[in-house]
């Protein structure tokens, strides 16, 4: 499957002159596992075993885990696999999960996260390799749905398919050029 994707660091202002909700993106490391999995809980708990998953997608190399702070502090985080697809003409990055915490929402950070996925799929391969960003999101979820299509994520017409705990999910997809 993927290959590691490359890390993606904004920190546009110093440490001296952070403004009080400056924003920032890092890759996350062992110590932020609490912070995922509580988040994991909250945001995904209803649709299965979720925080087992992105505790062992943690420490998976194929996995990219990037982490957004507000003012310093961890406030969402997305995961990506980024590969070949099986019959190799393309790269096709999966964003696994993407989430942003409750006090730090409608602030643009889901959007900061969702664009840093596109730019490490950008990245992905080389030479005029065909690329795709693509996800799962539940059928229901209106605010993620709106989010990615925003983006320029459409559905794909693949066969239904469900979440653990039964809800129906949506494939959706958006070719990179
Ligand atoms: C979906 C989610 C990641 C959005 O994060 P966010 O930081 O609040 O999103 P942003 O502030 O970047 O919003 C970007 C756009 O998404 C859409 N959006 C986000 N939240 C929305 C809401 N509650 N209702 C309607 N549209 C919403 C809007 O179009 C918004 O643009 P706008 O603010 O200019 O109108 C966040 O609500 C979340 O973590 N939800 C739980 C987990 C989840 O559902 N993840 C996605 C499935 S993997």
């Amino acid at each position: 499957m993927g290959r590691r994707a490359p890390p993606v660091h904004r920190r546009p202002e110093t440490a001296a002159g952070r403004p009080p909700d400056a924003v920032a993106i890092r890759p996350a490391t062992a110590g932020d596992e609490g912070f995922l999995r509580q988040l994991t809980a909250q945001a995904f708990g209803h649709l299965g075993p979720y925080e087992e998953w992105v505790a062992s997608w943690l420490r998976d190399p194929r996995v990219g885990t990037s982490l957004v702070e507000r003012a310093g502090q961890p406030a969402g985080f997305s995961m990506l696999v980024v590969g070949r697809s099986p019959t190799g003409e393309r790269w096709v990055g999966d964003l696994l999960v993407l989430a942003v915490a409750p006090p730090h929402r409608r602030r643009g950070l889901g959007r900061a996260l969702l664009e840093q996925a596109i730019e490490v799929c950008m990245l992905a391969g080389c030479g005029k390799v065909e690329r795709w960003l693509e996800l799962s999101v539940a059928a229901d979820n209106e605010a993620a749905r709106r989010l990615f299509e925003r983006a320029g994520l459409a559905a794909v017409d693949v066969p239904t398919s469900s979440y653990p705990n039964g809800q129906r999910s949506i494939r959706l997809r958006r070719a990179l050029t």
